[in-house]
């Protein structure tokens, strides 16, 4: 059995998480989501699911990463005693292993876009506008280069292993991402059109909070933007020293990651505006997107070119540190099979890392063949559905299945003073009941309310 990585230290580990939650699920999915799902209304929805619903899982996976030391399939396994739960837990960790190959054969395509519009900032300054053309215009033969190179970065820092690969790429550049976003905001502010675009993000109507697509989106993203239920954070867990205080660990990555969500919305839905009072079509006659998956890159560009010569190299910079990002998020993901594979076959790290990479690559291939069917079927499959169930089933592990005095010791470490703490006054009860019911609530308000 291979060697367990550990993160060297807690800025190591808050790095490296918070870069897996921080990705395109903010910047490209985010707004997105705000603007086909009614604004405000969405972002109020989003908000409250990921601190009733997503911070509270998020914490279970922590605590069973590190209690178990190990990979999702087998740390269900050991937290459970009997052997029918041991099984069921086996199961559910099968399904987040194909469910996590799934979001990651998405991912590769998106964070493929971001490649291309990096490259096209520098033809546009050589003046080369073919290849301009040809990096901006959706095509088969763009997406399949530009998402075979993301994976080929994605596999080749898996495979060199948790701390001298994850942990390196993770957060260097994420501070830089931060101050551009805030410079960006700050200069779309000032163009015409902004303010409108604030009011669609800041002032909710409250008459669409209840819609079921709403709430179901809503909730995909939560889980999606804190990569839930698949045992991204459940691996990243199992690296955490025991010294380290895991309750205020988990909620600096949930800070962070709603924080920065927030941001690009605060840039994204102004700068449509922006774009739509420069004569850009946003929206058809009906007042829906149009290809909401492209939206950023309508918008986005439109804002650079505002800004003269200097549009292109912010440009390159935006998108490389889009790249960034999405690689320490696409990496989290890669990590859940890999991790799974060497301590479970003879596999080593770079083998397993190179033969599943692989094999992601080829789904990505068949969603790119077949983009129209499979692509947002496969978003909405795994983000909506499957990654809140993984979530009801990481509930039910925690607050069924394992043994409370076992988790309150697991937390206690690097945590001395948690059992008087109001995190372990709720949180145990939490998971338990409420979370679950919510789950289940809102599974049963989508499909028979709608
Ligand atoms: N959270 C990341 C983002 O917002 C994506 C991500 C990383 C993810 N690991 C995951 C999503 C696991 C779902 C499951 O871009």
């Amino acid at each position: 059995m291979a060697v367990r990585g550990q993160f060297s230290s807690r800025l190591g580990f808050i790095l490296a998480a918070a870069g897996s939650a921080v990705g395109l699920g903010n910047i490209w999915g985010f707004p997105t989501q705000v603007a086909s799902n009614g604004g405000a209304a969405f972002v109020l929805v989003y908000l409250v699911l990921t601190f009733i619903v997503a911070y509270p899982i998020l914490m279970a996976e922590l605590v069973i990463g590190r209690h178990s030391q190990s990979n999702m399939v087998d740390a269900l396994k050991k937290i459970s005693a009997g052997n029918i739960a041991k099984k069921i837990g086996a199961g559910t960790g099968y399904w987040a292993l194909i469910v996590v190959s799934l979001i990651l054969s998405f991912y590769m395509i998106v964070a493929g876009w971001m490649i291309a519009y990096m490259f096209q900032a520098v033809t546009e300054v050589l003046g080369w506008s073919a290849a301009s053309t040809w990096l901006t215009d959706f095509s088969i033969s763009r997406n399949i280069i530009f998402s075979l190179i993301f994976a080929l970065m994605t596999i080749v820092i898996v495979s060199r292993g948790v701390s001298s690969g994850i942990e390196k790429w993770s957060g260097r550049l994420m501070p830089m991402l931060l101050v551009l976003i805030v410079l960006l905001i700050i200069y779309v502010s000032m163009q015409a059109g902004a303010s409108e675009g604030w009011k669609a993000y800041l002032v909710p109507d409250f008459s669409k909070v209840l819609n079921g697509d709403l709430i179901l989106s809503a909730m995909g993203q939560a889980f999606f933007s804190l990569s839930l239920g698949v045992g991204s954070m459940l691996v990243y867990g199992s690296y955490v020293s025991k010294k380290e205080n895991l309750v205020s660990l988990g909620a600096s990555v949930a800070l962070v990651d709603v924080g920065i969500a927030i941001m690009s919305g605060m840039l994204i839905i102004p700068a449509m505006y922006v774009a739509l009072a420069n004569g850009v079509t946003i929206f058809n006659e009906a007042g829906q997107l149009i290809g909401g998956d492209q939206l950023i890159f309508t918008v986005i560009p439109a804002l650079f070119e505002t800004m003269g010569g200097a549009g292109d190299y912010v440009s390159f910079v935006f998108f490389v540190l889009m790249t960034i990002a999405a690689l320490t998020s696409s990496i989290s993901m890669l990590e859940v099979p890999v991790a799974f594979t060497i301590e479970s076959t003879k596999l080593e790290r770079k083998g397993a890392s190179w033969a599943i990479g692989i094999f992601v690559m080829l789904i990505s291939l068949l969603l790119i063949f077949n983009f129209d069917v499979l692509f947002g079927l496969v978003i909405s499959l795994t983000t909506q559905y499957s990654q809140p169930l993984l979530g009801l089933m990481l509930c039910i592990f925690t607050g069924w299945v394992w043994k409370r005095d076992s988790i309150l010791q697991e937390i206690k470490q690097g945590a001395d003073d948690v059992e008087s703490s109001l995190f372990w006054k709720i949180w145990p009860g939490y998971v338990r009941f409420v979370c679950p019911s919510l789950i289940l609530a809102m599974a049963y308000h989508t499909i028979f309310v709608g």
